[in-house]
Parts: structure tokens; C-alpha cells; sequence
């Protein structure tokens, strides 16, 4: 009696596991087949993303694939887990819905959920209307202006950086191998720290619980977290069901708790820093006067904390990451080294936020390593509003868009030789072929464009050339060649343990 029953619960089991899998397998994954796109392999129970979601490869491989198997098509179909979504491949049709159609395309769709997790609730992932409010409270703090004012922090991070390295590389031709990450991900992390919250932990050495916070967001061995990652972003419907919250709670705690006592100590003190939360403080004061006449809102303690800290975590890892990558290429191509070297020594006196922007060669340097490198190797949008794609194809609102930056930009149909370091493709006076428009966008474009493109080009330049004026660059003896990626980390990243060789120069 007992045994037959448990042989029909036994049966009962795995007929309805058959039937999910065929229901999936021949329903759920051929919607786009059914709606007359071309779409992406699937694998239940990932969708298009299993070679992600298990760690095997890459994010920007996975999304490269997904590209590549709609070679010819504008669009391609693939599945997030159970949902389907698209990857656009087709530049022009980029600029429709990064630009032209943003209005159907407003959001990201990224998960946040600000009544557990006031940190997750900032400009990155709010919606259209409050984004369009935010962008333009926090755009002056980015201006050009701004940044010459900030610039003063930038150098004073940078100079540091320099004296660290003279402390571990002594003089002498055989030079000194060095964990080239740790190096810039403290970089990274001390200068947007100081200039996002005046947070002077500009050290290599001391403890930096600043910087711990930073890292638990964004650690790749955090099983915990890199689920929270990828819920978050690839499916925001299951974060949402869980009540998910996306800062660990001890972080948002210590960071709201930390940011109440700059404020409290600024106030009390009449303290004025160059920093960000100095421009947001001085915006409060600006709302409280005029609060009356126009009605405006001053931030509230929760928005503060949240905005400097979404800034220190899209800030410090494009940053270090950046500066690692071209640190990299520069090591393994020595005349292209000397020649930025020479550049470097050819402006007089002090660099300035102004003689940065002067350097050509450092600049062409720079967009090649965004091109082969892009920190965000994939855009995320949704759509918000049904649109029709010019081929008549109708793109249904709730639809999640990609847009693979590293697959496009690594496309030989827009730059030829797309694995060879080539500056010259950027070159004004005589590139060697033409940029497609749209088809290299490394801090996405639109009305969500970058918020920090400045601030994030002056800091790694900055970075570059304090190193590049004491020090000559070379592969280590244990240097992979080729580069080898980060596999866990959604910001495109070289893998943990690259290494470096560091010789003083004779300045
Ligand atoms: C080399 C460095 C950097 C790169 C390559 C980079 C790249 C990007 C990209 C690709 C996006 C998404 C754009 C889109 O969806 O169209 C983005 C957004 C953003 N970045 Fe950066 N970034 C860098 C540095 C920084 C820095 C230093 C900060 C802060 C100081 C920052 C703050 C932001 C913010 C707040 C957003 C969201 C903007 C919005 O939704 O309005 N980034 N970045």
C-alpha cells in the first residue's frame, strides 16, 4: 500500500518534470521563433545565459555568442532564464533607441527596492520620469567646472599612487614584479572615495572599511552576492518575488551611518570640502532657500548616501579596471610606451585638468583600451512603450534589450584586426579606417549616458602618468600573454593575479 503510493508520487514527479521541460523547451523557448525572429540556443533551465550563470565563460563572451548567431539580422532573440528578451545589433538602430526613441526605451529594469534597501534606489536604476529629475539635479556636479574644482583631490590621489609605487620599487635595472590589481583597485577606490565623500583614506596600506564595503558589493567569490547580481539585473522579476535586497544589509548600514556623520560634522563645523557631497550639500542649501517659491524637495539623508554611493561603485572598478588594461597593453608594446612616454615629458610644468586633455597620443591610447576593453561590456535597457522596429517588427513593451558593446566593438565589420592594439584607429589627423557611428560606445550614449565620462577619464590618465613618469612598464615573468579575463565580474576586468614588472626610471 505504502510503496505503490510512493511509486505514484514517484511517477506523478516525473511527469510533471517532463511535461515543464517540454513545455519550455517547445512553448516558453520558441517564442521569438513563433513571433518570426531569429533567436539565440537555449539550455533549460538558463535560457540563453547557462554559460554565465555556471561560471564557464565570460558575461561579454556569452552576450559576443548570442551576437554572433545573429550574424546578418538586426536583431537577435535570446532567453533570460524563462524570459525572452533581445540583443540589437545593428548600429543605426542603436541610435533609435539609445537617442532618437529613448521615450520607449527610458529605463534599465534593473532591480531596487528602496523601502529595504534605501542604497539600491539611484540613478542607475530609476525609472524614467524620477531618472530624468535625478539626472538633472546631480549633471552640474559632473561639469567641467566641477571637475577643475575637483581636479586639486584627483592629483593629490595620484601623486600618492606614485610615491606607493617609489616605496616598493628601488632603484635599479632589474625592477620589481608587482599584483598590478591590488595596486589599482586602491587607486580607483582612494580617488573616487575622496572626491565622492571626502573620505581621506588615501592610503595603500592602512585598513580601509571604506574600501571593504566598496569590495563586498562587487566581490566575484561572493557566491551570495553574484546571485544578487544576476538577479538584479538579468532577471529583476525573481528579485522582486523575494523581496530581494541587493546591499548587503551590514554595508548599507555602515555606509548611511558614515555619510549622517560627514554631514553632521560639516554642519556643525562649517567644514567645505572639494568633493561631490560638498556639491550636494551646497544644492540642499540652494533648495531650502528657493523651497518655497518653486516647491523643490532638498535630498534626504537616504538620497545622498545612495547617489555618492552608487558613484564610488561605478567609479572605482571602471577606474582600476581601466587603468590595469592599459597599464597591460603599454607593457607589451614598448614603442607605443615610449611614444606616450615622450608625449608625457613634452608638457611642461604641471599637469592640469586642461594639459590632460591636450595629450593626443595618451588620448587615441585610451579609446583603442575602451574599445578592446569596455568596462560595461553590455547596455541594459527595457522597453516602456511598444515600438516598431523599421523592418515592421514590433518590440512589446516589458521587453529587456541588450546592447553588446564588447561584441560590437570587437566586430570586424567595424574594426578590422578587432584583437590588435591599434591607436591609430583613433587618430584625428589620419585614422586608418572610419569609426561607425555607434559602433563604439563605451560609456553608452543618450540621456543615460555615463554621468561620470569625465571625471572617469581624468582620474585614469591622471593615474597613468604619475606612473609613467617614474616608471617603465613590463610584462612579468608570469604575466599571461595573452590577457586572460575575470570570469564572475559583470565590469570587464583582467583576471585577479596580474602581474607586472615595474623598473624606476632615471628622472
Ligand atoms: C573609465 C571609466 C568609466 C567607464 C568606461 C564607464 C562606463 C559607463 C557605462 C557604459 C554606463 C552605462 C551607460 C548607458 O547605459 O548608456 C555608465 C553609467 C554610469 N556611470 Fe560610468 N563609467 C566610468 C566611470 C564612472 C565614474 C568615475 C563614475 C562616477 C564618478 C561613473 C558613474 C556612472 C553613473 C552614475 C552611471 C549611471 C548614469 C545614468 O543612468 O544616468 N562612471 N558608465
Amino acid at each position: 500500500m505504502w510503496e505503490n503510493s510512493w511509486l505514484a508520487y514517484l511517477v506523478t514527479g516525473l511527469l510533471l518534470v517532463i511535461t515543464c521541460l517540454v513545455f519550455v523547451n517547445f512553448y516558453v523557448y520558441s517564442y521569438w521563433k513563433r513571433h518570426g525572429l531569429i533567436q539565440a540556443k537555449t539550455s533549460f533551465p538558463w535560457g540563453s545565459l547557462g554559460d554565465f550563470v555556471l561560471s564557464k565563460k565570460c558575461i561579454h563572451e556569452v552576450y559576443e555568442e548570442i551576437y554572433k548567431q545573429g550574424d546578418g539580422h538586426p536583431v537577435i532573440g535570446y532567453y533570460s532564464f524563462f524570459t525572452p528578451a533581445l540583443v540589437v545589433r545593428d548600429p543605426d538602430l542603436l541610435k533609435s533607441i539609445l537617442v532618437r526613441n529613448y521615450d520607449s526605451f527610458s529605463e534599465r529594469g534593473v532591480y531596487s527596492n528602496r523601502a529595504i534597501d534605501p542604497l539600491s534606489h539611484h540613478l542607475f536604476s530609476s525609472p524614467g520620469d524620477q531618472h530624468r529629475k535625478m539626472r538633472h539635479v546631480l549633471s552640474p556636479s559632473f561639469s567641467d567646472n566641477k571637475m577643475r574644482y575637483m581636479f586639486e583631490t584627483m592629483q593629490a590621489c595620484s601623486t600618492k599612487l606614485g610615491e606607493h609605487l617609489c616605496s616598493l620599487v628601488p632603484r635599479g635595472a632589474e625592477g620589481t614584479t608587482l599584483k598590478i590589481k591590488e595596486i589599482t583597485n586602491n587607486y580607483g577606490l582612494n580617488v573616487i572615495a575622496s572626491t565622492a565623500v571626502g573620505i581621506d583614506h588615501n592610503s595603500f596600506e592602512k585598513e580601509n572599511p571604506l574600501a571593504d564595503a566598496a569590495l563586498k558589493v562587487t566581490d566575484p567569490d561572493d557566491l551570495m552576492q553574484g546571485l544578487r547580481f544576476i538577479l538584479s539585473f538579468v532577471s529583476p522579476k525573481i528579485a522582486k518575488f523575494f523581496n530581494m535586497r541587493f546591499t548587503p544589509k551590514g554595508v548599507s548600514d555602515f555606509y548611511i551611518d558614515m555619510v549622517d556623520k560627514i554631514v553632521n560634522y560639516r554642519k556643525s563645523h562649517n567644514v567645505v570640502r572639494k568633493d561631490f557631497m560638498q556639491v550636494l550639500l551646497n544644492l540642499n542649501e540652494e533648495i531650502e532657500k528657493s523651497k518655497e517659491s518653486d516647491g523643490r524637495e532638498p535630498l534626504s539623508l537616504d538620497e545622498m548616501a545612495s547617489q555618492t554611493f552608487l558613484f564610488i561603485l561605478a567609479g572605482h572598478e571602471t577606474t582600476s579596471a581601466s587603468l590595469c588594461f592599459l597599464l597591460y597593453e603599454l607593457a607589451v608594446d614598448q614603442e607605443m610606451q615610449q611614444k606616450l612616454y615622450d608625449e608625457i615629458k613634452s608638457v611642461d610644468g604641471d599637469i592640469t585638468y586642461e594639459t590632460i586633455k591636450e595629450l593626443e597620443y595618451m588620448d587615441m591610447i585610451f579609446n583603442e583600451m575602451l574599445r578592446k576593453y569596455p568596462a560595461a561590456p553590455v547596455l541594459i535597457r527595457l522597453c516602456v512603450k511598444d515600438f516598431i522596429l523599421p523592418n515592421g517588427f514590433l518590440i512589446r513593451k516589458g521587453t529587456q534589450v541588450m546592447i553588446p558593446v564588447y561584441a560590437l566593438q570587437k566586430d570586424p565589420k567595424y574594426f578590422p584586426q578587432p584583437d590588435k592594439f591599434e591607436p591609430e584607429r583613433f587618430s584625428k589627423r589620419a585614422p586608418i579606417h572610419e569609426i561607425v557611428p555607434f559602433s563604439f560606445i563605451p560609456f553608452g550614449e543618450g540621456p543615460r549616458y555615463c554621468i561620470g565620462k569625465r571625471f572617469g577619464i581624468a582620474s585614469v590618465k591622471l593615474g597613468l602618468i604619475h606612473i609613467l613618469s617614474k616608471f617603465k612598464v613590463l610584462p612579468a615573468s608570469d604575466t599571461k600573454i595573452p590577457l586572460e579575463i575575470e570570469k564572475k565580474t559583470f565590469v570587464l576586468n583582467p583576471y585577479k593575479d596580474l602581474t607586472l614588472k615595474l623598473v624606476a626610471r632615471d628622472t
